[in-house]
């Protein structure tokens, strides 16, 4: 089947790619000829596990094609998905900028019925919009074709795209027209074939704006998840609990379950921060009062500052002649993404505070320089063990398993003083208070 994807982000890339290998023919634009020309030479715009090879794979057997030409995409599919980003406005509210201006590209240059789907996250009501910049670009041309929309999140989480994509647990179609539903069923029928639970049809049909909110909600839920365990974590901390333990408690009962317990830095990322301010903006604009979506956001505010306020506490506000080792500066593992990742505001901190930091991380260490560029406060080391050697502390950000599983008699051994404050819970504290380290983990006992 015929599918063209405007986008080349992680949404629209890792689709594109997922979509070729189960046999599809794959057309993707994108505005951006630097980032087109480089995909054709096998350099993706980002890190994902696996894309890479999927991509050159699919590029060379013809089943994936990148264009900048957008007359080239409209006339190679009636299936268009749109895939651009929606960054947060200045107000919260999602941008919808790119959104339809493909809608207008669409609308100029299409000459035979289309079905437009969003895949990208936006508000209730974009569908419906899109389809209405596309007939009001046709009626400026005197043209009157059949235009059907349908709303179609994604789901897949950074760092397991490739799988995510492959394997959805669901997949949601919001649409009002039997035709849009019959090509995207088409389009994922190879996704929907699950051996172990062949009875389970993950197509779940609703209408547009169901699909949309969808989105929405599944996010909100999973930002809610996170930080009712950082408060419970908070409070762990205080009355002498550990959370740890608390959350194996609570995971064990089936309608909580174990997944997205972990208390940490804060949640960051494009999607969570980003899809939480948005929800609130659509809620206010109908005024519709949503307190827990505010406490959600505030409780993580508060979170992505604690690393902060605990290195503060320890040091003094004074971090002059201080180097701390930073390890992890990706939102999370799997991922070079730096976006409201929680070591930005820990770094801002400590530079502000007059510290120095030498930073570590497997995959994002590029990406740190071009936000960061060349700044004395800030060394950006080949390996973990170089980040320690004569640190004052040690930060960790991110989940990385070779973090993980680092030799924890070793840190305290290259460390100037033996301390360590954790954003992820990696180590036992207890294992660590026995080799005299200062341990700060989040809700744990120190
Ligand atoms: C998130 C959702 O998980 C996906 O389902 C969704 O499709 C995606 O957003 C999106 O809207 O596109 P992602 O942003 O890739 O995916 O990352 P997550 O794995 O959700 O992690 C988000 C943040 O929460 C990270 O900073 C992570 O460290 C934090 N987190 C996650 C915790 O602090 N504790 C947990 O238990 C889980």
């Amino acid at each position: 089947m015929k599918v063209t994807i405007f986008g080349t982000g992680y949404v629209g890339l890792v689709q594109a790619a997922v979509l070729a290998e189960v046999g599809h023919q794959v057309c993707c634009v994108d505005v951006d000829g630097e980032r087109i020309a480089a995909i054709k030479q096998g350099q993706l715009p980002f890190y994902e596990p696996g894309l890479a090879p999927l991509v050159a794979h699919h590029l060379a057997s013809g089943h994936l094609g990148v264009t900048v030409d957008p007359a080239m995409g409209v006339a190679h599919a009636d299936l268009l998905l749109i895939a651009v980003g929606t960054p947060a406005d200045q107000d919260g509210s999602a941008d919808l900028q790119q959104v339809l201006a493909v809608a207008d590209t669409i609308g100029q240059l299409m000459g035979n019925p289309k079905v437009v789907v969003t895949k990208s996250t936006v508000p209730v009501g974009t569908a419906q919009q899109v389809r209405q910049r596309i007939l009001h670009r046709l009626a400026e041309r005197g043209l009157d074709l059949a235009c059907e929309v349908a709303a179609n999140p994604e789901f897949l989480k950074q760092g397991a795209a490739v799988m995510d994509c492959l394997r959805p647990d669901r997949i949601i179609i919001g649409c009002d027209s039997e035709r849009a539903l019959a090509q995207l069923r088409a389009l994922y029928a190879p996704f929907n074939q699950d051996h172990a639970t062949l009875s389970h049809d993950k197509i779940v049909v609703m209408d547009l704006r169901s699909a949309e909110l969808t989105k929405y909600a599944a996010n909100a839920m999973l930002a809610t998840k996170i930080s009712f365990m950082n408060e419970m974590a908070a409070l762990a901390e205080q009355l002498g609990a550990d959370i740890e333990a608390v959350r194996q408690g609570i995971g064990a009962d089936p309608r909580i379950g174990y997944h997205f317990l972990y208390p940490g830095c804060g949640y960051g990322g494009s999607c969570l921060p980003k899809d939480i301010q948005s929800l609130r903006h659509t809620a206010a604009s109908v005024g519709c009062d949503t307190p827990l979506l505010t406490a959600v956001e505030q409780v993580n505010q508060r979170q992505q500052q604690k690393m902060a306020h605990t290195l503060l506490a320890r040091f003094g506000p004074d971090l002059c002649g201080r180097t701390f080792a930073l390890w992890g500066l990706a939102f999370k593992p799997g991922t070079d993404d730096m976006r409201d990742a929680p070591s930005r505001p820990l770094l801002a901190a400590i530079w502000a505070a007059g510290g120095r930091v030498q930073a570590f991380d497997p995959k994002a260490m590029e990406r740190t320089r071009q936000l960061y560029g060349e700044r004395p406060d800030l060394q950006l080391c080949p390996t973990q063990e170089a980040a320690l050697a004569g640190a004052d502390a040690l930060l960790i950000c991110t989940e990385w398993q070779p973090f993980r599983t680092a030799d924890v008699e070793q840190i305290k051994a290259l460390l100037k003083q033996p301390v360590i404050i954790d954003g992820r819970n990696l180590y036992d504290p207890r294992q660590l208070g026995e080799l005299g380290i200062d341990y700060y983990a989040m809700g744990r006992p120190s």
